[in-house]
Formats: C-alpha cells, structure tokens, sequence
C-alpha cells in the first residue's frame, strides 16, 4: 500500500542524492553533485527546499520525513521518444526497420481504434514507467485520435508531465493506419486545443517519419505547429540506411534528410528528432543552428541493427561545430527496455563499438537534465533544486543479490551509477514520486520502512 497523503501537505525525503549543475559534456563528469546526506522538503508538487539534512531538519517536523538509506535519489527519468501503442509487440523479431514496421508495427497499431483498448495500453503503459522510474515521456500515439484521448486521459490521471500527439500518416500504410493532409490537421488541432498545456501535458505535432507523409502533409504539419509554437514536433530522423535510399527517393529535390523537414518548416526549437543516426556535417550543423534536438534511442537502435549514434558530433562544444541538444530515449517496441537504467548501460556499448566511451555521468545527464534541456523543460523538470516539480525516484543500490556483492568493491558515486546502469532494471525502483505524490512503491519499499523504525 502506498502512503497516502494529499499535495497541499509537506513530505520530505532524506537520503543520498544525485543531479547536475551543469553539462557534463562540456564541464566533465565534476557537473555531476552527489550529496550523501540530504534533505527535500515537496510542497504543493514541487520541489520547496533542498539542503543537507543537518540544515534543514529543524523545518519539518520528523513525522513528515521519510528515509532511504542505501539508496540514491534521483530526479525522476525522461525518456524523449517512446510508442505507447508498442508496448504489445516489444521483442518482436526479426529483420531492419521497414519489414519490422509493416510486419509487426502497423498491424498492431490497427488495434489502437478501439479506445478501450488504447485506454488499457496507456495505463498499462504509464505504470510500466512508473515501475521504472521514468516520470515524463515524449509519446507516439497512433493514428487514431481515440489513441491520443485515451492516452492523455490516463497520464491526466497519473498527474505525469507527458509530452504526446497523434501520428500522421497519409501514404506508404496500410489504408486502416491513413488520414490525409486536411483530416490529419483538423483532427490533431481538436486534440492539441484540448490537451496542450492543460495540468501537465502538452502537445506534439507527430508526423511518424517523411515517407509516411505527402508533402501536403508535412505542410499541413508545419502550418499546425504555428499555431502553437510552444507546442513540440516529434518525428523520426536518418535510422536506417534503406529507409535514407527511400527518402530520397520520394524528395529527390531535397539536399539530405533534414532538408526535407526543415525544407517543410519542421525543424526548430522543440522539434525532436528520433534515431538521428547516419548524418552527414550539412545536417548536423542545421540540427545545431535550428536548435532542435536529437532523442537518442541506443537499445532500438541495437536491436533494429540500425547503426552507430555518433555522442562525439552531437554533444560536440568546440567551434566551428557547435553541439546539439540531446536526451535519452527508449524507443519501445524497438527498444527493448522501458528501463531507463538499461537504456543508459546500451547507449554505453554503442558509444564502445563507436569509439566513445561514454560515462556514467553523461549517460545520466542524458537520462535527467540533458532530456529536460533537449525538452526546453529544465525549468520544470530533470534535477533536485528548490521551485523544480516533485518527480523524483529513489534507487535501491542493492536491488539484486549479484549487484549487492558488486557493490561491496565500489569506491565512488561514479563506480556506482555504472554498476546500475550496466547491472540494474526495474527491481532497482524502491519508490517515485510525481508532482510531489508517492506514486509507486517497489519491493524494497517494507524493508525501507522497517528500517526506517
Ligand atoms: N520510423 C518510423 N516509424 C517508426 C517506429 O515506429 N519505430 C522506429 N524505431 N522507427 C520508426
Ligand atoms: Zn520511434
């Protein structure tokens, strides 16, 4: 059972503590601040006070503190680029991107019609995160606007700030997963009114990738996204080398990939660009001097056989290249974790087989404040500072018996977040907080509590 307690009222939670000043990528790993004994006074679903303990216990009465010894608290993770609608066929086998799509991914996508079934989906699915210690997520509904209600009704209900929008697709589907350029934009501008910046969420223009849509689509995309500027643009960049042969041969007139979206008006602040993999100087230069941003999905991109993110390009700070805003994302059903820790230890093997070796710091920048920032949400979101929303997630740092041992020989902060990103899964989830409300409890929540009196 979890605690009950409404948000008006004042909860604290003591414990070692991990987030970041800065950017790793262009501070180093010392970015990272690790506090062994702190405490975070939330009020009202946010973040009141953060401080050591010894400084801060004086204001809260010790009734209303709870504590997580052995375990490391967290700003809750972001993943910046995820389906919904795939959690049903994750794992699914065989083949490079577009068989997987036509084989396995628009015939389950074709159930999302039924909004009892996308309703069952997305709770599923925001508890799965949740069972993770993921705590906003940019989403890819289907299709069908039943898809986008049902989804948000359920992160309403879940209070998660959730980024998501109806999938566009006009050509190059099945007929049962097409709307057209007119229906596409009428239909996303009802949901978007709707849903965009009510509570937590907002809305994303999502048209699924360039050769699921006409050009009239992409215009009617970019002719959406003006109306709400402070909304997003989600799509899918440059992952499979067939697919780049397709795209262009369907925009022949277009210098390189991004072209064809930026040629459309759908790059910029906010636009968010999936997989980003095979790209040449040209396109990560306009991806930097538009100021979008990459979602780096490093367990479908093993997975799909995709390629080899290059982390050195994006996150590249010395002139004339200039980097790129980027976070971490799971990619699901091609990804095959929801699990942002297991995510973090693939981006580290892709980053191997492509010469970087990426740190434990910088894979969990990716995962908190480096996804806030490529969501131009690090005011709200993605750290452990005073004004910031309450989502946050306790790790337990002994979460299996192997890991347990393992940590016996580890030395430092660093040492410890790699051995749980490239050891730990959703066991290591001991508690979340979303909006300042404990939202799920994990298995080692009753020894927390018994140790606790
Ligand atoms: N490209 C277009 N659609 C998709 C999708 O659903 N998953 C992945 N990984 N790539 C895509
Ligand atoms: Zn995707």
């Amino acid at each position: 059972m979890l605690p009950t307690h409404d948000r008006t009222a004042t909860v604290a939670l003591r414990g070692s503590t991990v987030h970041f000043d800065a950017d790793p990528f262009v501070f180093g790993d010392d970015a990272l601040r690790y506090e062994s004994d702190s405490l975070i006074i939330l009020e009202g679903g946010k973040i009141r006070a953060v401080g050591s303990y010894a400084s801060l216990r004086d204001q809260i009465p010790s009734e209303a503190i709870r504590h997580y010894p052995n375990s490391l608290i967290l700003p809750g993770f972001i993943d910046t680029h995820v389906h919904y609608p795939q959690t049903q066929m994750i794992g699914a086998y065989g083949a490079q991107l577009i068989d997987w799509l036509n084989e396995y991914t628009f015939v389950s996508e074709q159930q999302f019609a039924d909004p009892d079934h996308a309703s069952a989906v997305s709770r599923l699915f925001l508890n799965e995160c949740l069972r993770v210690g993921t705590t906003t997520a940019m989403v890819y509904c289907t299709v069908h606007p039943e898809s986008v209600d049902a989804f948000f009704e359920a992160a309403h209900d879940f209070d998660m700030r959730m980024i998501a929008g109806k999938v566009l697709m006009d050509r190059n589907a099945p007929a049962e997963l097409r709307d057209t350029a007119q229906g596409g934009y009428d239909d996303s501008r009802v949901l978007m009114d709707k849903w965009h910046g009510k509570n937590r969420l907002l809305y994303a223009v999502t048209p699924r990738f360039a050769p699921t849509s006409t050009p009239e689509q992409l215009e009617a995309a970019s002719a959406l996204w003006k109306l709400r500027p402070d909304a997003y643009m989600q799509t899918h960049l440059s992952e499979n080398l067939a697919e780049l042969d397709w795209v262009a041969q369907l925009f022949p007139e277009r210098k390189d990939y991004f072209d064809v979206y930026e040629h459309y008006g759908l790059a910029g602040p906010r636009a968010v660009f999936g997989h980003s993999i095979h790209l040449s100087e040209r396109e990560w230069q306009r991806l930097a001097e538009t100021d979008s941003s990459i979602a780096h999905c490093p367990t479908s991109n093993g997975f799909l056989g995709s390629g080899l993110f290059n982390f050195q390009r994006a996150k590249q700070a010395v002139a004339p290249a200039s980097p790129v805003r980027t976070g971490m994302a799971t990619d699901v059903g091609a990804g095959t974790s929801l699990s942002m820790l297991q995510t973090m230890g693939q981006a580290y093997k892709i980053g191997q087989l492509g010469g970087y070796s990426l740190s434990a710091a910088k894979a969990l920048y990716l995962a908190t404040k480096g996804a806030a920032h490529a969501l131009h949400l690090e005011d709200k979101i993605g750290s452990i500072e005073a004004g910031m929303e309450a989502d946050l997630v306790v790790l337990d740092l002994k979460s299996t018996p192997l890991i347990d041992f393992r940590m016996k020989y580890c030395n430092d902060i660093h040492e410890a977040l790699f051995i749980q990103m490239t050891l730990a899964d959703d066991r290591a989830t001991q508690a979340v907080y979303v909006n300042g409300r404990q939202a799920y409890a994990g298995q080692a929540q009753d020894a927390n509590v018994h140790a606790m009196s």
